[in-house]
């Protein structure tokens, strides 16, 4: 079910960022903190926006030996953040491993999903790159089953993929996915998209979105499309 918009904050550094957080005044979206902004300002990015009072995901994809993982995992429990992730490819030992490591002495421990595979990768690329020879469908559901049995809260997935991954790891499992696009938008390097008004339809529980909200001329109003057409107000 629609539970909220996350802007993708793909900037390379903090002035870009807090000039667009900004233009929110009091509105605190839901923010993804990906690769780029994190490598560029370290976990000062988290400990600001979150002290501008922003729920965050931190979208780091972790994928490593399994002891790697959970320690890593036991520094990000630390920042407080909302969400985080890993890849599912690295098997179930290696998400067992960061599950134990996210959570806190006291039980509690951000939401972990894992990312079934890249909205950005075609069949094509499943099979000739990575020698994946099976329909994209199934190689996602399966996935997202391994991340379930691991206990993990839900996946990152193309909205393409959502009935399939509710159907084999039940409704609670959250879905969580990018690839959005505004109808008439530009895909850019996006293979698997869909509009939100369609994720919404098909039952995603967050849409994430990035460039059509970033890139737009008025990234507010883009934000308020996003939220009418996904979440219905
Ligand atoms: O700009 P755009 O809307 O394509 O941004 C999508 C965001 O979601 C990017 O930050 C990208 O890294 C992330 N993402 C994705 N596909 C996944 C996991 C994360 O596009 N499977």
């Amino acid at each position: 079910m629609a539970e909220d918009v996350i802007i993708a904050l793909d900037f390379p550094g903090e002035s870009e960022t807090m000039a667009f957080l900004d233009l929110f005044h009091d509105k605190k979206p839901y923010v993804k903190i990906g690769m780029e902004l994190f490598y560029a300002m370290g976990s000062d990015a988290v400990k600001e926006i979150k002290r501008r009072g922003h729920r965050i995901f931190l979208d780091l994809k972790l994928h490593d030996i399994p002891n790697t993982v959970k320690s890593a995992m036991a520094v990000l429990s630390k920042l407080n953040v909302d969400m985080t992730n890993l890849h599912a490819a690295g098997g179930s030992k290696m998400m067992e491993a960061a599950l134990e490591g996210l959570t806190r002495p006291d039980g509690t421990r951000p939401l972990l999903i894992a990312v079934t595979q890249l909205t950005s990768t075609s069949q094509e690329t499943l099979e000739n790159d990575l020698l994946i020879q099976k329909p994209m469908a199934q190689v996602v559901s399966h996935y997202a089953k391994t991340a379930a049995a691991c206990g993990l809260s839900g996946v990152v997935c193309s909205p393409l993929e959502v009935r399939d991954v509710k159907a084999a790891c039940g409704n609670k499992f959250l879905t969580v996915t990018p690839g959005i696009r505004f109808a008439g938008g530009d895909a850019g390097d996006q293979v698997r998209i869909t509009t939100p008004e369609k994720a919404r339809e098909i039952g995603s529980d967050y849409i994430v979105v990035g460039r059509p909200i970033t890139k737009a001329p008025d990234p507010v109003s883009a934000y308020e499309r996003a939220c009418r057409e996904f979440l219905g107000k």
